[in-house]
């Protein structure tokens, strides 16, 4: 277990907070070096310093993932250093809470943007290294992709296309290439911080699990489907949401 990313380069897009840190982390321990992406240089560069503190190996990148050229210049800078990689952790999001008719134009492309489209440019970046390392792909995508909750078409939208997209890379680059997803719930990071008692309450009484879940516990379910562990596992997406999903009605 100590060793399953021995030797293993991987990227984690908005590796500076929840639970790309929470990622980053667990890979580093297992033995990875971890590229650590974020689009907030400082985010990136504190999350890899404390790896390195710990006694791994992190690289912080700042990297905006909906833009081809810093996917260009980040695998470039990951060919020149470490000759390849064999993880790509596509987990950066961001989300405006507006109902459609309410939401901007450039509002709807961001969202598009940041949570989709990087994940068609981390394949332009990094095809030919995951295929030379038959390495994979781990989306973070949501239960979003699922279920309908106000304001979110954008998100909403993004997610569920983040689904068919992991579908479709994993059978374009197969037997090469395993690409998955995960969808997580309710899961305690920073954007969680400015929710309501009332909603977290609500999102508690929704959850069969009975509170939010931890970053770590993410972070296991991408690692195991980085890992040889996965090995049969391709197109899939598997959910960490505590049985969110499963429960319509809050209990009482
Ligand atoms: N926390 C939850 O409850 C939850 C639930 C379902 C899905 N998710 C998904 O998990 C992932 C991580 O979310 P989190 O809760 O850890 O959020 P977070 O805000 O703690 O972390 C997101 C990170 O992404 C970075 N980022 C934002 N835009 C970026 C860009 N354009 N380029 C590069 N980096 C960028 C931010 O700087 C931040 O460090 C997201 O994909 C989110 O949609 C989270």
């Amino acid at each position: 277990m100590a060793s399953r990313f021995t030797d293993s380069v991987v990227v984690v897009t908005g590796g500076g907070s929840g639970i790309g840190a929470a990622t980053s982390r667990r890979f580093a321990a297992e033995g990875a070096t971890v590229v650590v992406a974020d689009i907030s240089a400082d985010a990136a560069a504190a999350v890899a310093a404390e790896i390195e503190d710990k006694g791994g190996s992190a690289l912080p990148i700042r990297c905006d993932v909906s833009s081809a050229a810093d996917w260009a210049a980040m695998a470039e800078h990951v060919e020149s250093r470490f000759g390849g990689l064999n993880v790509v952790h596509n987990n950066a999001a961001t989300v405006t809470i507006k109902p459609a008719h309410e939401l901007e134009e450039a509002e709807w492309e961001r969202q598009i943007g940041v949570n989709l489209t990087s994940v068609y440019l981390s394949v332009r970046a990094f095809l030919p290294s995951l295929r030379r390392s038959r390495g994979c792909i781990v989306n973070t995508s949501s239960v979003h992709a699922m279920l309908g909750f106000p304001g979110r078409s954008a998100y909403a939208a993004s997610k569920g296309g983040m689904v068919s997209l992991t579908r479709q890379l994993a059978v374009d680059y197969g037997p090469e290439v395993r690409v998955n997803a995960v969808l997580p719930g309710p899961i305690l990071t920073p954007p969680w911080k400015a929710e309501s008692d009332e909603y977290i309450d609500l999102t508690l009484r929704s959850t069969p699990a009975g509170r939010l879940g931890t970053p770590a516990e993410v972070a296991a379910a991408v690692c195991f489907l980085a890992s040889s562990e996965a090995s049969y596992i391709s197109g899939a997406t598997l959910l960490v949401d505590g049985g969110f999903s499963a429960q319509k009605d809050p209990t009482q």
